[in-house]
């Protein structure tokens, strides 16, 4: 079995990442900035934005799955005015330049980058920050696979949770297909073993639909009766946005199921 390092592997998509691969017995290297106790693997601390603890992390290591990133807008579940104008390039792209520099030293046979659908199109500076890091993996002469997703469901959530206080809801009504980080990794860790290298093709959730119809289904599933008012957008701007309907791989959990799951689960905890 293969050695995976396992970049990100505390984080939402990581954490299913690893759960799916030491169920498929390999051998898991995460490599983070500190442990989780509850996380049975390897452990290799260090910081991709230094490079500390970087080269002893890939000793004997034959495939990469680099999932860490530093999303601001990810890491407390909103968009401030702030993220119009900068993001912090120090992991996505100065770390994976690191990471991609070590790998070629050491015997690492496959490198798979995760990243998002649509950054062409998109304007946020964490785009343009995810859209230079993917260039530095394409340009590399690892054998490297880049894996593309749509948003995720767990960030469309904590967006709507952060609007559930007001009265009116502005949903743009432009179509795109979020996803769970479960059926994610499930594509990642089959595209990490299948031979194949290069651009894979993009995943996205099994529904295309609005903002405003994803935020009906939460209303719904959440009890909260609030009215949505419903933003039309050109077309170039929800892609600017990041709304971006997928094509290719689907996932198979709905929002309206995950949505029912975290119920379940919210209830169960209390
Ligand atoms: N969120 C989305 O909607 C979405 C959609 C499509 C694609 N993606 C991509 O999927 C991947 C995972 O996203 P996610 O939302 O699951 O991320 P996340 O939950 O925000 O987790 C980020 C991970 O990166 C690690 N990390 C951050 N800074 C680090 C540093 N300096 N050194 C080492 N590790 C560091 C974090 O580790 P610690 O904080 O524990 O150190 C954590 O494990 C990313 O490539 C992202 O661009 C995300």
């Amino acid at each position: 079995m293969s050695l995976v390092l396992l970049t990100g592997g505390t984080g939402h998509l990581g954490q299913d990442i690893v759960t799916r691969l030491v169920s498929a017995g390999h051998r898991v290297r995460v490599f983070a900035r500190s442990q989780r106790p509850s996380m049975r693997v390897e452990w290799a601390i260090g910081d991709l934005a230094t490079g500390e603890g970087l080269q002893a992390a890939l000793q004997d290591v034959d495939t990469v799955i680099n999932a860490a990133t530093c999303s601001p807008i990810a890491q407390r579940g909103g968009i401030r005015p702030v993220d119009f104008f900068k993001s912090p390039a120090a992991v996505d792209v100065e770390g994976t330049e690191r990471l991609l520099a070590l790998c070629g030293q050491a015997s690492v046979q496959h490198f798979l980058h995760v990243s998002i659908v649509g950054l062409e199109d998109a304007s946020l500076p964490y785009a343009r920050v995810k859209l230079a890091g993917e260039h530095l993996v394409r340009n590399s002469p690892l054998p490297w696979s880049i894996v593309r997703a749509t948003p995720f469901y767990y960030l469309l959530e904590s967006m709507m949770a952060g609007v559930a206080w007001l009265p009116v809801w502005p949903m743009p009504t432009t179509i795109f297909n979020p996803v769970d980080t479960s059926d994610v990794a499930d594509y990642l860790v089959r595209c990490a073993f299948d031979g194949e290298r290069g651009e894979r093709a993009e995943i996205g959730g099994p529904d295309d639909l609005s903002c405003v119809a994803f935020a009906r289904q939460y209303q719904k599933a959440r009890g909260l009766r609030r009215t949505i008012l419903s933003l039309h957008l050109s077309d170039a701007t929800g892609r600017g946005m990041g709304f971006v309907a997928s094509r290719g791989v689907r996932g198979r959990l709905t929002w309206r199921d995950w949505l029912d799951r975290r119920h379940a689960e919210n209830r169960a905890a209390a």
